[in-house]
């Protein structure tokens, strides 16, 4: 088998990837472990950045989202019993869309397979080689059958746990990472949500998130122990200390409670690879970093990584120039950092740490104060969750 570029991971960097180079001219093969069932139907957050649901409309997989998609104009922060919005549209002149992440998916598959691209799911036993040199492979069994795939690149889009970036030679890689003392417990419940826009409340408690899939599915958050057991908690418990952590002074609000049908805990931290290339061998998406999910960012840093690839490989292929490539990871690395900052700040903002003393709790609900009573510091929340313009070199 052979083809420009090798993509492993049929996740959001991946499909993306594929579909931006399919626009450009450029093919691409996709290897997958899963199958196309898990994932299509694998949940995660869904809440995309103005570029990021611009970008799908820009390139004809936006159709869907724009239809049912729930555009937001603003998020709430709940503390003390008081909420106060944060006006996304006012401030920035932008917005984002709630739309789940598995739709995206849905929607790349699909637009993928009509255009004939080729996607290979519950493949096995993936490794690259030789992405030091000329000409790097791809090798895996598909059906039992040993495979190699001959690309002129390599796309490591296979997440957190994938193959690509332990496959870089040990030395060259520097991790920068932080693990957080808590995680969150998720859960989907058949209950319109009890507010229009997503709240996040910091309680004494801890945090908690009222979020969203559609108008009659909710998806609330708590935090946690990173190694909670979700059977630790039963329904009752979960309503009880979400309306204790959401809890506001506005008689009127009450959170609306239904079957819960799923349930998780996620632990939580903040991972960088740098740098995120080596050789013919890119790594795009959670395969380089990861973010808390505070600031909804996972998805969307996966989507500006793929579109500066795209970019660079579009270059390389047709003007035979290959600077872009060269710069790939430091032109991402900047967005990532910037990325990183907010889902760190937005996460130690909203969050109760047991090992914080009076002062850093009272510097906390200061800077939460601050944000709820300055423009300038709204801003800064605003900007930043609707997404950074993108600097494509
Ligand atoms: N071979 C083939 N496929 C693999 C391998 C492998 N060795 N290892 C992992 N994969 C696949 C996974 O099954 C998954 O479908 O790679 C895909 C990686 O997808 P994601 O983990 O979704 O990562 P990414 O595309 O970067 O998207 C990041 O997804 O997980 C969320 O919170 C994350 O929102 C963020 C987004
Ligand atoms: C979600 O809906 O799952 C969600 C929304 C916003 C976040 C994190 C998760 O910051």
């Amino acid at each position: 088998m052979r083809t420009q570029v090798g993509i492993i991971g049929a996740g959001p960097a991946g499909l993306l990837l594929a579909h931006l180079l399919h626009i450009d001219g450029i093919d691409s093969v996709v290897l997958e472990a899963r199958s196309r069932e898990y994932v299509e139907n694998r949940i995660r957050a869904g809440v995309l950045e103005h570029g990021t649901a611009e970008t799908l409309v820009a390139t004809g997989v936006g159709e869907r989202m724009r239809a049912i998609g729930l555009p937001h104009h603003g998020v709430n922060l709940r503390f003390r019993g008081r909420t106060h919005r944060i006006d996304f549209l006012g401030l920035t002149g932008k917005f984002v869309t709630v739309y789940s992440q598995h739709l995206v998916v849905q929607d790349l598959i699909a637009a993928r397979l009509a255009a004939g691209g080729q996607i290979h799911f519950d493949v096995e036993d993936v490794s690259v080689h030789d992405f030091g040199g000329e000409a790097p492979s791809i090798r895996f069994r598909a059906e039992s059958r040993a495979e190699t795939l001959a690309c002129d690149f390599i796309a490591g889009c296979d997440g957190f746990h994938g193959t690509c970036r332990p496959s870089i030679p040990a030395g060259v890689l520097m991790i920068h990472e932080r693990v957080y003392p808590f995680g969150w417990l998720g859960i989907l419940a058949e209950a319109p949500p009890a507010s229009e826009e997503l709240i996040y409340a910091n309680h004494e408690r801890g945090f908690a998130l009222l979020s969203m899939r559609s108008p009659t599915v909710s998806r609330h958050l708590l935090q946690c122990a990173p190694d909670e057991n979700p059977e630790a908690w039963p329904d009752e418990r979960i309503w009880s200390e979400l309306e204790t952590r959401l809890g506001t002074d506005e008689p009127s609000w009450k959170l609306i409670k239904g079957p819960i049908v799923q349930k998780g805990v996620t632990p939580m931290r903040s991972f960088v690879a740098e740098p995120m290339q080596f050789g013919r061998l890119f790594l795009a998406g959670d395969a380089a970093h990861i973010v808390p999910p505070t600031g909804a960012k996972g998805l969307n840093l996966a989507v500006a990584d793929v579109r500066v690839l795209a970019r660079a490989l579009e270059r390389h292929y047709r003007a035979g120039a290959s600077e872009l490539l060269a710069r790939y990871s430091e032109t991402c690395l900047g967005r990532v950092w910037k990325v990183q900052r907010f889902s760190w700040w937005m996460t130690s903002m909203l969050h109760r740490f047991e090992a914080h003393t009076g002062f850093e709790r009272r510097i906390q609900l200061a800077e939460l104060d601050y944000v709820a009573g300055s423009r300038a510091a709204a801003m800064a929340l605003a900007e930043n969750y609707v997404g950074l313009p993108l600097e494509l070199p």
